[in-house]
Parts: C-alpha cells; structure tokens; sequence
C-alpha cells in the first residue's frame, strides 16, 4: 500500500491525520501519477449557452468552433464536451480542456485567433451567451481518486500513471488527506473573502468578470457507465443516479445555502450534441471545509456513498472518480459574457456599490 501523496510532495507534517498510522481502507482504490516535472496545470471550462431549440444549431456550432481552437501547438492536452440545462431553462455546453501547464495555456489563450474570437463585441450581443471559468492549480493542491486503473478522465488523462492500492482512502477527510498542501495548510479562505463583480454587471448582461478568492475547491466528479453490462447499468440507473441527480437538484438550487457557489451536473456528448453515457458534477465551493461538509452529511450523498462501499469490489466496467483542487485567487478568471445573471460564479458575486 502507498499513500496518495506521490513521494516527491511528501513532508513532514504540520497537521495530524485523521486515521491511525495503521489504519486500512476497506477495499482499494487509485489515485493518478503525474511526471514529476508537472508543476501546476490549467483546467478551462470553455462555455456556450443559449435557450430554446431554435438556438440549438448555432450554439453547437460555436462549441465546434472553440473544439476547432484547440488544435494548436499550445492546445491542451485533453478535452471533453458537455451539455446541461441549468435552473433557468438555459442549455449550456461546455468545452473542458486539461493543460499539463499553465504558459501553454497562456499562450493558447493570448494567440490572435483564440484572443480575438474571445474579446470580440460580437460575442457582447445575439442569442448566445459564453463563460471561461478557469482555475490553475498547482500540483499540490490537487487530488484524484478513482474505482479503476485505465484511461483516466479529467485531469488523471495529463497524468502518465497510476498509483498501488493507496491508503488515504475509505474515511472524511481523505480526500483532504489525499491534498499534498493538507500536510500543513488547513486551505481556507479569509474570513472577509467573497465574490466579486469587477467588470460589468450580471443585471445589465454583457461583459462580467468575477474575481474570486484564495482557496476556492472546484470538484469533478464523474460517472461512466458506456462499458458496463446489464447488471452494472441496472445498479447505476437504478440504484444509484436517481439520488445522484436529487443530491445534484439540491446544490444547483440552495447551494448559496451550504457555500456552493455553482453546480452543475453535466453530460458528456460528441461533436454533434448526442449524449453519451457518462456525466460528471462540476462543483465549485467557497472552500473545501465546506465541500467536505455536504458529502458527509447530505443524505444524498450518504444513500451514494453507502451503496458504493457495498458494491465496491464487484465493480468491472462502471467508472466513478473525482478529482477535487482548490486554487489561489490569482490563479482564477470568471467571465461572462451575455449570460443571464444567474451563471455560474455571478449568482453569488457581489456587485460593488456605485459612487
Ligand atoms: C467521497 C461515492 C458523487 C463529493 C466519496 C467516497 C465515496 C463516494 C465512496 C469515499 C471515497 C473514499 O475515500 O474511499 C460517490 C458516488 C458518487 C458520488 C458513488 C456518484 C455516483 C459525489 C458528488 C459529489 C461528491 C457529485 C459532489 C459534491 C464527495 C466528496 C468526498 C466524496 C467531497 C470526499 C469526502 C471526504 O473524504 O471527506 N464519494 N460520490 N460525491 N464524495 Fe462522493
């Protein structure tokens, strides 16, 4: 067993772990391997929203358009496409690609085609809206952790391997504990830290940026269910989506209640917007103390996380994962543009007082 920390971010420790030093998780699990000249990478969450099926074809032609804009030398790595119809009736595609660092996606994003096609005015007016929300994590404020070994979604696809059996697993506060930086940083925000509206305004539409804080945690977590027999569809459709989507309604509704800022609970499709059978929630929190809150009190969550530990063994072709990261303030940028006010990090922005 090892522990999911690779070796090379391992030291001492400040803060104390959870378990005893010879605690053993119930079942195994893995954690990505990054090349250890890795140092930070970039997740972008490219967006596209519209409202209405007559708009449909255009916005999905402008996804293939951004797809189209990361066939360059300083594209990323990975990427992955979605789709989902938010709580205002809005559909939202996103475009997610990975950079294994975060210059290339500098230069990826400040190279004419991809800077001028982002900052035109036209962009500011017609039926469709876009977003970037994108945060650039060091490699140590990050974590995987996946039911299975081969093809590693979202970030684990920058990552070149795969770890043993780990064993910061199987209890609350692992996924902290699997976190290099948890060995002596507690990852909080600053008390007097929020939201905030610093270009635009979401009331008025157009152009918005929301600047965000230290230690924002952003979760992706993921179900894959495109290889799986009979018996594992059954268990997931059945068993297990039904409180997945409930526990996913509750945090895209009241998640200002509970600290998050937005949830999304996406499905993934091909180039021409049909669905595939895998979804990932996109969650971003005010902070990973309140990320860990929810999953371990919310039944939703619980019925989840219960049902898997029972099946957990068992499991062949159906793919779950997450990986969770927080970033520092200046490693982030929220933009919005012409989307309804309620869009990702501008629910919860605070507009600054005019003089
Ligand atoms: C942890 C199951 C979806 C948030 C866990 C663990 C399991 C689990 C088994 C413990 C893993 C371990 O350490 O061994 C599932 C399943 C899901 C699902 C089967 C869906 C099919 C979600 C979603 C969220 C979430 C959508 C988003 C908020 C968390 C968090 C932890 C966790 C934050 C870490 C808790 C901690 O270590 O303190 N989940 N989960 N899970 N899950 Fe989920």
């Amino acid at each position: 067993m090892e522990s999911a920390i690779d070796s090379h971010l391992t030291c001492p420790r400040s803060i104390s772990r959870r378990v005893p030093d010879d605690y053993e998780p119930p079942f195994p699990m893995w954690v990505g391997r990054a090349d250890h000249r890795i140092q930070q990478v970039t997740m972008a969450y490219l967006g596209v929203q519209s409202s209405g099926a007559e708009h449909r074809t255009e916005a999905l032609a402008a996804v293939r358009q951004i797809a189209a804009s990361l066939e360059h030398a300083d594209g990323p790595a990975h990427h992955d496409i979605t789709h989902h119809t938010d709580n205002q009736g809005y559909d939202n595609f996103m475009i997610v690609g990975y950079w294994s660092d975060p210059s290339a996606f500098g230069r990826w994003m400040s190279s004419p085609d991809v800077d001028s096609w982002w900052s035109s005015t036209d962009r500011e007016t017609g039926p469709l809206g876009y977003f970037r929300e994108i945060v650039s994590p060091r490699v140590d404020q990050f974590e995987t952790l996946y039911a299975f070994q081969e093809q590693l979604p979202g970030v684990g696809a920058l990552m070149n391997g795969i770890s043993g059996d780990i064993n910061e697993h199987g209890y609350w506060g692992s996924m902290r504990e699997r976190i290099p930086l948890s060995q002596n940083d507690w990852m909080q925000p600053r008390r007097d830290e929020s939201l905030r509206v610093v270009h635009g305004d979401p009331a008025h539409g157009g152009r918005v940026v929301v600047a965000g804080h230290d230690n924002i945690a952003l979760i992706r977590s993921g179900q894959d269910w495109r290889e799986a027999g009979q018996a594992e569809r059954d268990l997931y459709l059945d068993e297990i989506q039904p409180t997945l989507q409930a526990g996913m309604d509750f945090l895209r509704d009241n998640g200002a209640d509970v600290g998050c800022y937005s949830n999304r609970l996406v499905q993934n499709i091909d180039l021409d917007g049909n669905p595939v059978d895998e979804t990932y929630n996109i969650g971003h929190w005010r902070s990973l103390e309140k990320l860990e809150r929810w999953a371990e009190s919310h039944p939703t969550h619980l019925r989840i996380f219960t049902t898997f530990f029972k099946v957990a063994t068992d499991l062949d072709k159906l793919r779950l994962y997450h990986e969770v990261s927080v970033a520092d303030g200046a490693s982030q940028l929220f933009e919005y543009i012409n989307c309804h006010p309620a869009t990702g990090m501008m629910r919860d922005a605070v507009v600054a007082a005019t003089v």
